[in-house]
């Protein structure tokens, strides 16, 4: 299989998730409450957000594109901090754990081909071995099995707690990423 590269994202890269954003396919179970971009202002709108929560968390608040060696933008995944006593349907961040939410979405030409399971245990050796996160989620739609399955290949566990309607928080705690994964956050 392609090696895939996680880079941050940058202002060049706007066009690029403009158009998975706007993709109907990519959005189907993954649009959050609102959506994210829309049209090219909105997404101005965005970057300057991203960059004002990337400041704001100490760089802890990343947005990635997934890429071939070669380049060739394929994806994205975003994570980031979720804020203290943040609470959604029957979801709860619980109290006094660092927890982190994540997604990944890839162009449809990609998918089925192993790259988004790969993609995001890449997502999760890097949150767990940059960051001092304790816990990951992630809200796969109950309709989304492939979502699902990435997420459990990833070492994600179903929780069954409905966070947005029909979106299920799975998990995976640091103690199980050092076990699954055998790699531990470096010193210092
Ligand atoms: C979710 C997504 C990233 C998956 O990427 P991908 O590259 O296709 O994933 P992989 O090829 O690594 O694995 C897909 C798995 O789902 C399974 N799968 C796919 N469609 C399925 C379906 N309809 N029913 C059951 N399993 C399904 C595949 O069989 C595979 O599992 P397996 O290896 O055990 O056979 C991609 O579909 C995507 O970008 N979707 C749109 C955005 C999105 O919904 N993101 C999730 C937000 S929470």
């Amino acid at each position: 299989m392609e090696k895939l590269l996680l880079t941050e994202a940058r202002e060049d890269d706007l066009d690029f998730l403009l158009g998975l954003w706007n993709d109907p396919r990519v959005m189907r179970y993954a649009g959050y409450p609102d959506g994210r971009c829309w049209s090219r202002a909105d997404i101005r709108k965005w970057w300057s957000r991203y960059q004002a929560e990337h400041t704001r968390w100490a760089g802890d608040d990343v947005q990635f594109i997934i890429s071939f060696s070669d380049g060739t933008h394929i994806g994205e995944s975003h994570y980031g901090p979720v804020p203290k006593g943040f609470e959604v349907g029957d979801w709860r961040n619980p109290e006094g754990v660092y927890c982190f939410m994540a997604d990944i979405k890839l162009l449809p030409e990609h998918w089925g081909k192993g790259f988004g399971t790969a993609g995001m245990r890449m997502v999760a050796v890097h949150i767990f071995t940059k960051t001092s996160c304790k816990l990951l989620v992630v809200p796969p739609h109950k309709d989304n099995p492939a979502a699902s399955r990435v997420y459990e290949k990833a070492g994600f566990i179903h929780t069954g707690i409905e966070a947005w309607p029909g979106h299920e928080i799975m998990e995976l705690s640091r103690e199980r990423f050092e076990d699954i994964y055998g790699v531990k956050q470096a010193e210092g």
